[in-house]
């Protein structure tokens, strides 16, 4: 009998907002009940995970008082110390709040931009204090609905001027910190800049500290464009850029549909999981998705399971795969 249990050896990690997810979509509003970190911190160590990641204000609300920020903190810091989970991730929110409309380092409004940095410096912060290495830029709202609002160049090159004044920062601080970029076509923009991971990666080289900068690729982003994921996971890995990644799933060319890894397209996922070990990739393997609308919170934990049992079952097959000549 194959033995499914997850380890810590596999890293295996969820985001605050990922288990939290309530199950509100943009025609309806929340189906579960909403979960503190402290509670997601405890339902992550029933299920068997290595890890907890966050954006700024999954942890901490945006309006908090340096007080209740504090607060949170030290109650998360006790449920991680409580459970043995740790946190190998943490990233921004530069998205929910309207000021993010029209994009967070590459808004058109100049002061829109300095906040986006500002709010960036103390979620690293943050995210460094909590035990983070690595840390997640994903541009949800970096991008355009009508190329009349903005330049695509100016948008790449404000893209880049953050980029470059937050490694001087993580430098400055002496902070032991890498950054991935998480590419992804479209939703909540029309079109994002920057949409896959081959486009990430040709950016990068153009930064100031192109050894800090790798890229957080995510299944279910390269396949609403299309693409064979394992493929630009290679080509991330080839360069030694893979520094994360997000595992989901999702139908070709549709919206974004977080579904649980190993759900939908399986032959990608075997593909995936084959080359991951096959290379000897030992990053995080962090599960982006969410369970179905139509789950409790007791289905909440099945989907989580699942993500990691789904895991090691095509990892064991990709074994079997190496191990049969015919
Ligand atoms: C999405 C993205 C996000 C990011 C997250 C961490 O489609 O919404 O995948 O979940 O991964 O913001 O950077
Ligand atoms: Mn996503
Ligand atoms: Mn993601």
């Amino acid at each position: 009998m194959s033995d499914y249990t997850p380890k810590p050896e596999h890293k295996f990690t969820f985001g605050l907002w990922t288990v939290g997810n309530p199950g509100a979509d943009p025609f309806g509003s929340a189906v579960r009940a909403p979960l503190s970190p402290v509670e997601i911190v405890h339902l992550l160590a029933e299920v068997g995970a290595y890890g907890v990641n966050f954006h700024d204000n999954d942890l901490v609300p945006i309006d908090a008082t340096p007080a209740e920020r504090d607060r949170i903190v030290a109650d998360f810091k006790k449920a991680l110390a409580d459970t043995g989970l740790v946190v190998p991730m943490a990233t921004t929110n530069l998205f929910s709040d309207p000021v993010f409309k029209d994009g967070a380092f590459t808004s058109n409004d100049p002061q829109v931009r300095a906040y986006a940095l500002h709010k960036t410096m103390r979620a690293i912060d943050l995210g460094v204090e909590l035990g983070a290495r690595i840390y997640v830029f994903w541009g949800g709202r970096e991008g355009i609905e009508s190329d009349a609002a903005k330049s695509a160049v100016e948008g790449l090159k404000r893209m880049r001027e953050a980029l470059n004044f937050l490694c001087e920062y993580v430098l400055d601080q002496g902070y032991d910190l890498k950054f991935a970029l998480e590419a992804k076509p479209n939703e909540p923009r029309g079109d994002i800049y920057l949409p896959t991971t081959g486009h990430m990666l040709g950016f990068i080289a153009t930064l100031d500290h192109p050894e800090m900068v790798g890229v957080n690729p995510e299944m279910a982003h390269e396949h609403m464009a299309g693409l064979n994921f394992m493929h630009g996971v290679a080509q991330a890995w080839e360069a030694g850029k893979l520094f994360h990644i997000d595992l989901n799933d999702q139908n070709f060319c549709r919206y974004d549909q977080d579904f649980r890894f190993g759900s939908h397209n399986w032959k990608q996922a075997f593909f995936l999981v084959k080359f991951l070990e096959d290379v000897g990739y030992d990053g995080p393997r962090h599960f982006d998705s969410h369970a179905y609308r139509t789950e409790d919170a007791e289905g909440v934990k099945d989907f989580a399971r699942g993500s990691m049992r789904s895991y090691l079952i095509l990892k064991e097959k990709a074994a079997r795969f190496n191990a049969d000549p015919e």
